[in-house]
């Protein structure tokens, strides 16, 4: 996964300061974030040095895996064409840059984020792109832990932002945030215990609310994983040179770990099953952990599954399962 080419080069431009600057503010973001310094009452990017921290550090990574949550919201919804788009904690609008490539034909975005250096920033960005929604799109400068009532939207997201908020304020933002979904809520959070925690919470809340589990879960039960246990992707993204300096490594790449949730307000497709750990590929043989409609499951597929062997070659962490299970000799045993 690579950024859109004109938030790559608008970012470029921003980040075209100080590097010996920008790598302090992307030091002291990283402390915050780690808990190893105070967030100073829960605001962990608000100067211009640190939200240009955050653009370089975070955002490569944030959108690739919102795009990915979205492409899978795409995939269970089959009709689903948001014309409205309502971004909760935007920061620099990266849950939108990832909405509109995906659905381009969003017409109206509404960005709600408190941080006034995350909002110029984010404008400036979004003076780049192709779309006009998100050129034109309306910043509301806003506590959302004060509530957002009165706003609303076919599609709402909350991307990294439940994590931010305190333990208190985490559950009615989420309502509030159903109730301004005309169609969908996307919740998304960093693939943490903590994060996933937040996702399993607002999951079997909104599923009290009458919402429908698009994904990632293959159904409406109570989560299977155990104590310990947690439910997270990985999406890979490039890494710019600027992106390594930055981050100081040498990988070209790194994996964003996160926990989502898509809910919907009318029936969807969910997965039959979803592919929750990375696939273990032997000599002969493929083993994959899913979770299915009846708990976790262990598949291990032979070569002799033919089909569904060349899928089980390809599938990967957070594959949706979509074949018949197989009868005889690669059948699943509990996990
Ligand atoms: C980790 S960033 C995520 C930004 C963006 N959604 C993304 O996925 O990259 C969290 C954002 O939420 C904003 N935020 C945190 N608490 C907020 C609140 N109570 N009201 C509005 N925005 C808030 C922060 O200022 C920050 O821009």
């Amino acid at each position: 996964m690579s950024l859109p080419s004109s938030l790559l080069q608008a970012l470029q431009q921003e980040l075209e300061q100080d590097r010996e600057a920008l790598l302090r503010a992307v030091e002291e973001l990283s402390a915050r974030y780690r808990g190893e310094a105070s967030p100073r009452g829960g605001r962990f990017a608000s100067t211009r040095a640190e939200v240009l921290a955050y653009a370089a550090a975070r955002l490569p990574a944030t959108f690739a895996a919102v795009q990915g949550v979205f492409l899978e919201a795409a995939e269970r919804l089959h009709r689903f064409s948001p014309g409205t788009l309502l971004d909760l904690g935007a920061g620099p609008a990266t849950a939108a840059w990832a909405a509109l490539a995906v659905w381009p034909d969003i017409q109206r975005v509404v960005l709600v984020e408190r941080e006034p250096e995350m909002i110029r920033l984010g404008r400036r960005l979004a003076a780049a792109a192709p779309h006009a929604a998100l050129r034109e799109a309306a910043w509301m400068r806003l506590d959302v832990a004060a509530g957002v009532a009165g706003l609303e939207a076919d599609l709402v997201v909350a991307s990294y932002v439940l994590g931010e908020l305190g333990p208190g304020t985490v559950a009615a933002l989420v309502e509030q945030a159903w109730r301004a979904a005309r169609e969908v809520l996307v919740l998304v959070e960093p693939g943490t215990p903590a994060g996933f925690r937040r996702i399993a919470a607002a999951r079997e809340r909104l599923i009290q609310l009458g919402a429908f589990v698009a994904a990632p879960c293959p159904h409406q039960e109570a989560c299977p994983l155990g104590e310990g246990d947690w439910c997270h992707f990985a999406r890979r993204v490039q890494r710019s040179r600027l992106h390594r300096q930055l981050k100081g490594g040498e990988l070209a790449y790194e994996d964003e770990k996160y926990s989502y949730l898509v809910a919907s307000k009318r029936p969807a497709a969910p997965a039959r099953g979803r592919v929750i750990r990375r696939p273990r590929a032997h000599k002969g043989h493929v083993e994959l952990d899913l979770c299915t409609p009846g708990g976790v499951e262990r598949l291990v597929v032979s070569r002799k599954a033919g089909a569904l062997y060349r899928w089980a070659r390809k599938a990967q962490w957070g594959s949706a399962f979509e074949n018949e299970k197989p009868r005889n000799g690669n059948s699943p045993s509990g996990a």
